[in-house]
């Protein structure tokens, strides 16, 4: 199946509650605890998490690493809105900041000690935009985590994949995960993007049905 993509950016208010109100729990503290098996010497300096949406994965990245500094970056406005009024109910708006700003435009100054993403980059029309944002973005050394959907191989497999993990969630909410894994991107695609961009000391690890990562140094 074709990659068929879905509007860049989340900023239909009735999307973004959705979306914050949806239970991530699980998927966001896997993604923080798969930062830590990944990188465990890594504990402290400037971290930036691309496509941060309402700041979940911020705030659980701020409160394992605790002397951390994260900068939360999105260009859809109600996005940040609520991430912003998230972290200051966590107490951490001393560490986690926010940038409303696409991530193509963020100075690429290597200015930051990693960089995570998850969920973002089928959102991206050309996904080397992201990859080469990424490296610019770190200092050489700096450890980086990318996670995303993987497309299914036909349109009925991404429904049973809908109803499979989200059954009873809202209508907007299953339409927009049917999107995203219609927009998303295989494992081979993936490996031919960080060809392309001489990235190929990042691994890539498919982790259950639905997810890729990509972890590793940026050299
Ligand atoms: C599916 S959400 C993921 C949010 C969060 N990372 C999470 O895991 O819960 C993707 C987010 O990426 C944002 N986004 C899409 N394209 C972007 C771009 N070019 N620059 C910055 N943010 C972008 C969207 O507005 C949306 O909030």
């Amino acid at each position: 199946m074709e990659r068929i993509l879905e509007p860049e950016l989340m900023e239909e208010d009735s999307q973004v509650l959705a979306y914050a109100q949806a239970d991530f729990e699980a998927e966001n503290q896997g993604f923080v605890d798969l930062f830590r098996e990944y990188f465990p010497e890594f504990s402290e300096g400037q971290v930036f998490d691309l496509g941060c949406g309402p700041g979940d994965i911020p705030i659980k990245f701020a409160r394992m690493f605790s002397t951390c500094r994260v900068t939360g970056v999105d260009a859809s406005a109600p996005m940040i809105r609520l991430a912003e009024q998230a972290v200051a109910q966590a107490g951490l708006s001393d560490r986690v900041t926010f940038r409303c700003a696409r991530f193509q435009d963020l100075p690429g100054a290597s200015l930051a000690d990693a960089a995570i993403s998850n969920s973002l980059l089928h959102h991206v029309p050309n996904p080397l935009q992201f990859w080469n944002k990424l490296r610019q973005l770190v200092r050489p050394g700096a450890p980086v985590l990318v996670m995303d959907l993987l497309r299914p191989a036909s349109p009925e497999e991404a429904q049973a994949i809908v109803d499979r993990y989200a059954a009873d969630e809202p209508e907007i909410l299953r339409r927009d995960f049917y999107n995203s894994l219609l927009a998303a991107f295989t494992e081979d695609e993936i490996a031919s993007q960080l060809a392309r961009m001489n990235l190929t000391r990042l691994l890539i690890d498919v982790i259950d049905d639905r997810h890729w990562v990509v972890g590793g140094i940026i050299h």
